[in-house]
């Protein structure tokens, strides 16, 4: 898409956000350009999973309208506290924050960044897996960063920014949030967010980071029908008025923080969490490996991060592998 076409969206997109009417004369006039240029950005919008209505005489409407998120906002929240993430992209649509972020690392390396999509048409899940992104439903995010740890430091690396984000989530969501090993997000069992890291660089010195991070926030059960596993949502969680900014803001904060905590200790300072937060914690479990799969009861985690499951043949620890909750 042209840049061009890319600021008549972003201008339209802002205008429809507020939920009211506006007819196709108007944003015509305001977007400089033919009813018919609009009746195609619409099309294209609505491509993206999200809602428009079109009434005769009265013209546009995304039905209760849209809390976007804020790049100035974000940046200038990231720099009073004093946050290495504060080149923050927030995007309308992409392929994938994640691919987004490595090509900008390939133009300018070494610097942090985060890039935040409102919209992924190709959002990449684990294994392989899609991920669902509709338009402004829920939160879609990379963070970019390298480290002076080594490739072979990083074991426990994805458990503590789980651990970080269902902490910092908890704080909204009355600790209703849990972890699955290594890193998914769950609410009463369903599926409340994945997290996809991707590491390169050396096995000893230095690594980069590319932390991906996807949370259910307001997805419509029309949205998420391809998802194919039990999903939850974020925002039914929240007690308080809260926002998709306040949240994401708060998260950034946190996993920097929690990276800070990892280059320090390694993943020993968050073992100690483990059992508190984990969903699967004393509960019959059966994971999941490339040729075998083994029964248990999930007794915790190393401190390198490694799954420790009581067996038939005494407790055992897996450094990957996916588990799935046995029903007794
Ligand atoms: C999982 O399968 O559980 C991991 C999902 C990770 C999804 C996020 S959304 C932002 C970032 N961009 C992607 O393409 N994937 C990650």
């Amino acid at each position: 898409m042209s840049i061009k076409s890319q600021q008549r969206i972003d201008q339209l997109i802002r205008k429809l956000a507020d939920g009211q009417f506006h007819s196709g004369e108007s944003i015509a006039e305001e977007l400089d350009v033919s009813r018919t240029a609009v009746w195609k950005l619409i099309q294209k919008i609505s491509e993206w999973q999200l809602e428009i209505y079109k009434v005769r005489g009265r013209g546009y409407q995304i039905p209760k309208g849209l809390e976007l998120l804020q790049q100035d906002w974000l940046r200038d929240q990231l720099a009073k506290a004093h946050s290495k993430f504060q080149h923050i992209d927030v995007l309308t649509s992409v392929t994938s924050t994640a691919d987004y972020l490595a090509a900008q690392w390939k133009k300018h390396p070494g610097i942090a960044r985060v890039c935040v999509a409102e919209h992924q048409t190709a959002g990449r899940g684990r294994k392989g897996r899609a991920w669902i992104s509709p338009f402004a439903a829920n939160l879609y995010f990379s963070i970019g960063v390298e480290l002076p740890l080594g490739l072979s430091a990083l074991g426990g690396m994805s458990l503590a920014i789980g651990m970080s984000l269902a902490q910092t989530l908890n704080q909204f969501a009355c600790d209703k949030i849990k972890l699955k090993w290594p890193n998914d997000l769950l609410v009463d069992d369903k599926k409340l967010a994945g997290i996809l890291v991707e590491a390169s660089g050396d096995s000893n010195d230095n690594s980069f980071l590319n932390i991906g991070v996807g949370i259910n926030w307001d997805m419509q059960l029309a949205q998420g029908e391809k998802i194919d596993q039990p999903w939850a949502n974020l925002k039914s969680l929240c007690q308080q008025d809260v926002s998709r900014n306040d949240i994401l803001l708060a998260l950034l904060v946190n996993i920097e923080k929690a990276l800070t905590e990892y280059q320090m200790n390694g993943f020993s300072g968050f073992a100690k969490d483990w059992n508190h937060l984990s969903a699967m914690y004393l509960r019959p479990v059966t994971i999941h490996l490339p040729s075998t799969q083994i029964e248990g009861i999930e007794v915790g985690v190393e401190s390198n991060g490694a799954l420790r499951l009581e067996t038939t043949n005494g407790v055992q620890s897996f450094h990957s592998g996916e588990v799935s909750l046995r029903k007794r």
